[in-house]
C-alpha cells in the first residue's frame, strides 16, 4: 500500500483555506498555491540523503552534511500542475521539470495523454508527480504508468487535496508511490469535483472559466 502523508503544517492548513475559498481571487490564489508549494516541498523533501564534506568556515575546518546524490525530477501534469511548479523550485532550484499532459473527458472522465517530455535521464531520479486535485485518480494514474513505462522507479505524488476515492486507486495501481497531501477531502461529487475541494484548480489559477 502507498504510505498517505497529510502534511498538516498548521502554515499549509491556513493558507489551504483561503485557497478553498469562493472569493479569493486569481491573483491570491496563485501566490498562494505558489507558497503552499514550497511549504510541501520543503515536507516532502524530508527524507532526502545527506553525505558529509568537509568545508572551511573563516574561523575552523568542520564536516558538515550536503544533499548526496539523489536528482530530482519534477512532473507537473497539465495545466494545474503548472501552478504548484515555481514554488517547489524556490526549494529545489537544480530539478529538472518534466511535463505531461492529459485531457480529462468531461463526460466519461477518461483522461487521455496528450503530451508528454522528460528529463533523458527519469531513470536516474526522484520523480515528484504533481496533481493539485486527486479526484477520480485518473490522470495521476495515467501519468505514473507512463513514467514507469519509461524506466522511472522511484516516484512520488503531490496533491493539494485528494478525494479518497483517488487515493484508493493509486494505492491499489501504484503501491510503490508515497502520496503528499495538504488535505484528504470527503468525497467525489457526481461531477468529478472533490467535495469540499476548492473549484476547478486550473480555471482559478488561470482565471478562466
Ligand atoms: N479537478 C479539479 O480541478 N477540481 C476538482 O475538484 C476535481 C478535479
Amino acid at each position: 500500500m502507498s504510505n498517505v502523508h497529510v502534511l498538516d503544517h498548521p502554515l499549509i492548513q491556513h493558507k489551504l483555506t483561503y485557497i478553498r475559498k469562493n472569493d479569493t481571487g486569481t491573483k491570491e490564489f496563485r501566490a498562494l498555491v505558489d507558497e503552499v508549494s514550497m511549504l510541501m516541498a520543503f515536507e516532502i523533501t524530508r527524507d532526502l540523503p545527506l553525505e558529509d564534506i568537509t568545508i572551511q568556515t573563516p574561523v575552523t575546518e568542520a564536516v558538515t552534511k550536503v544533499i548526496s546524490g539523489k536528482k530530482i525530477g519534477l512532473i507537473p501534469i497539465l495545466r494545474a500542475g503548472l501552478g504548484m511548479v515555481d514554488g517547489m523550485l524556490k526549494l529545489i532550484p537544480a530539478a529538472k521539470v518534466g511535463h505531461v499532459g492529459l485531457y480529462r473527458d468531461p463526460e466519461t472522465l477518461t483522461p487521455t495523454e496528450y503530451y508528454i517530455k522528460l528529463p533523458s535521464d527519469i531513470d536516474e531520479r526522484e520523480l515528484i508527480v504533481i496533481d493539485p486535485m486527486l479526484a477520480t485518480g485518473g490522470s495521476a494514474n495515467d501519468a505514473i504508468h507512463s513514467l514507469k513505462k519509461r524506466g522511472a522507479t522511484n516516484i512520488k505524488l503531490m496533491c493539494l487535496i485528494a478525494a479518497p476515492e483517488g487515493v484508493e486507486v493509486i494505492q491499489q495501481e501504484h503501491p510503490d508511490v508515497d502520496i503528499y497531501l495538504g488535505a484528504l477531502d470527503e468525497k467525489l461529487n457526481e461531477k468529478g469535483y472533490i467535495i469540499p475541494g476548492l473549484g476547478d484548480a486550473g480555471d482559478r489559477l488561470y482565471g478562466t472559466k
